[in-house]
């Protein structure tokens, strides 16, 4: 900003895990800049690596044609990068150090006069942090998992959805011809709207989530039940964060220099040897994985993309700093990154989503 306030410049930067429409966000922010306000704009690269080591491009409207239906971010991301914990070497031993006053520097360097961050909950809490530094900050929320407080959508869900519905639908199909169980894990943290959404979209026959601990004997009770009456097949789908009630969730690895280091995974092999083990019934596993993140986005992730890129600009250029876009119901809102760090969204267990499972004959293993 130069001494008259006046805003000139707008970087961006994506960060933590990708999802499909992070384009149509960048796409909407470049042309809103550009076409509506006459500002630069500049990427920095790789979420806050770009900022803590100043890699950056310059993006002109030129940037912004043709991404709109590709998957991932043309400014790519990463989920380890964190200016206030910096991995250094001290005496051989691994320390962490706090040198967002060099990322600020970078910002300046880049003469850019207001951030707009688009990420899940850790990228946004570093984005408030750095707001509280006097950082001029905007953020955009974005993960498939939808697990963020504050909106009521996230963009990137709907696509998720549609991926992990349409392989539960082909997994219906050889479930039905081999009389087999299909256990299939879903992503989604702690957050059990992928498993829930996707399993009912798909017609999971039960449905594990985290926000509703299961009990193995009432999961295999709901299978052999199924079995009895004759079905060929039955579907599970488990969320990666699903737990049993007196037990734990399983972890995959642990990512040390990440803003949350635990990597979910491996829950359905878990349920899924028990089911055969319990019932006698043949079972097979699919976890679905990073293929969740890919592909093209839905005609609502490029809207609501969209829609939070171009709001986040308006908002910039109000300097309605340390905050971010969201979605109440069908409109497109604002609220305090403040009120957003540290809570997470998650499936309420008595919710309407849940009733209506219920209602169709859905175990939620409980
Ligand atoms: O937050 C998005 C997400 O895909 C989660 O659903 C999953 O647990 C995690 O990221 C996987 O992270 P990584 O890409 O580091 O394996």
């Amino acid at each position: 900003m130069n001494s008259k306030g006046e805003i000139k410049k707008i970087g961006i930067l994506t960060g933590g895990g990708d999802c499909p429409g992070l384009n149509a966000v960048i796409r909407a922010i470049v042309k809103t800049a550009i076409f509506q306000y006459g500002l630069e704009v500049v990427g920095f690269l790789d979420g806050y690596g770009g900022l803590i080591h100043n890699r950056t491009r310059m993006l002109e409207s030129a940037d912004a044609s043709g991404i709109l239906h590709r998957g991932g971010t043309i400014l790519g991301t990463s989920n380890r990068d964190n200016p206030f914990r910096f991995p250094v070497m001290v005496r051989g031993k691994r320390a962490f150090r706090d040198i967002s006053d060099q990322s600020i520097q970078n910002l300046k360097k880049n003469k850019v006069d207001i951030l707009i961050v688009v990420g899940g909950d850790g990228s946004l809490t570093i984005g408030y942090q750095l707001y509280q530094k006097g950082v001029p900050l905007v953020g955009i929320p974005k993960t498939i998992d939808n697990d963020l407080w504050g909106t009521d959508v996230t963009f990137g869900f709907d696509t998720a959805l549609q991926t992990a519905m349409e392989a539960i639908d082909k997994l219906q199909t050889t479930a039905e011809s081999h009389h087999r169980v299909m256990v299939v894990e879903v992503m989604g943290r702690y957050a059990g709207w992928i498993a829930l959404e996707a399993g009912l979209a798909g017609g999971g026959d039960v449905i594990l989530i985290p926000e509703i601990p299961y009990g193995i004997e009432k999961v295999c009770e709901a299978v052999k039940k199924r079995h009895d009456l004759g079905k060929r097949s039955s579907i599970v789908v488990v969320a990666e964060g699903a737990r049993p009630k007196r037990g734990e969730v399983v972890v995959q690895r642990w990512v040390e220099d990440s803003t949350d280091p635990v990597r979910l995974g491996g829950v359905g092999y878990k349920v899924g040897n028990e089911i055969e083990k319990r019932t006698g019934l043949e079972t097979r596993v699919t976890i679905l994985g990073h293929i969740q993140r890919g592909g093209s986005p839905s005609v609502f992730d490029r809207v609501l993309g969209t829609r939070f890129g171009t709001r986040a600009v308006a908002l910039a250029m109000e300097k309605k700093f340390g905050r971010m876009v969201c979605l109440r119901g069908t409109k497109i809102r604002d609220l305090a990154l403040e009120k957003v760090r540290g809570r997470q969204r998650r499936v309420p267990p008595n919710g309407e989503i849940v009733k209506t499972a219920r209602s169709i004959g859905v175990s939620f293993g409980d």
